[in-house]
């Protein structure tokens, strides 16, 4: 058994949250699973943490849509490292289509991604840290959840409230088990992939009329909340859903 604790951080090898959170937990001393569903980038990561931290990182391909591959994973990370200690649920999906004209396969695509794929994660994670009897999962959700705009789109708005519904259950079922399950709802989060795909427009219109704080949120933001949620410090949080959106979307 490995004697670091050991993270599952699915989507980890984009450009986004799901690196931020995984260079963050490495950091941090965790043994971190690189799972992605882009083959290439996830081993190169893996490798980059290697070669950074001096100890070898598991890249595992995997897309949270199949359940087949997500379940082997869970497995092969507790045959490989002996134990799962941490879950985050980071992949997601949207595309803006208005309910009048949306298509089933857009719908079925990000409830599949976005909501399925969380529940899947922890699915099939939930039965090894109930049977270690500790745990910390964290699904990162969005603040589309509480949206009552088309800016995010309706499918990804309902998917992502559907996780923090799922987040809050699984939270009440675990809890005696030692397990902790919360979510994140981020606002607008940079990162160079969006960067390339919204005109300057959206990002100069966020920050002069959204923003409270003056900027846009950078991925490490929500890696910091990431830390502390599964860090020790957070023994008495479960089934809570924060968000960090400098102040876009206050709720609670
Ligand atoms: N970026 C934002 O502004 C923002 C705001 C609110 C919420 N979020 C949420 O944060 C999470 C991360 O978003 P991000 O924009 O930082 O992206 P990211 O860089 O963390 O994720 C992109 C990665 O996801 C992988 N991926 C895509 N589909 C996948 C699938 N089906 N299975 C496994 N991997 C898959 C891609 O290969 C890519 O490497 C998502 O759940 C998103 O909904 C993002």
């Amino acid at each position: 058994m490995t004697e670091h604790k050991v993270a599952v951080v699915t989507a980890a090898a984009g450009a986004g949250i799901g690196a931020a959170i995984t260079r963050r937990l490495a950091a941090d001393g965790f043994d971190v699973v690189v799972t992605d569903a882009h083959e290439r980038r996830c081993k190169e990561l893996a490798d980059e943490l290697a070669g950074e931290h001096g100890r070898p990182f598991l890249a595992i391909p995997l897309d949270v849509t199949d359940a087949a591959a997500i379940e082997q994973c869970m497995n092969t990370v507790v045959a490989e490292r002996g134990r799962l200690d941490v879950l985050v649920n980071n992949a997601g999906w949207s595309k803006i289509e208005p309910v009048a004209q949306m298509s089933l396969e857009t719908w079925q695509r990000c409830l599949d991604v976005d909501l399925t794929g969380t529940f899947l994660g922890m699915r099939h994670a939930l039965p090894h840290m109930i049977e270690a009897g500790s745990g910390a999962i964290v699904n990162i959700s969005s603040i589309a959840a509480y949206e009552t705009t088309a800016e995010h789109g309706a499918a990804y708005s309902a998917a992502k409230a559907g996780v923090n519904a799922l987040t809050r259950v699984a939270a009440a079922e675990n809890g005696k088990h030692g397990v902790r399950v919360n979510a994140i709802t981020p606002g607008l989060i940079y990162n160079d992939f969006l960067r390339k795909i919204y005109p300057d427009e959206f990002f100069d219109g966020y920050l002069q009329d959204k923003s409270k704080l003056g900027r846009i949120g950078q991925p490490d933001d929500i890696a910091n909340l990431v830390a502390f949620l599964v860090s020790d410090q957070a023994g008495y949080i479960t089934g809570e859903v924060y968000g960090v959106s400098g102040g876009v979307h206050p709720h609670g």
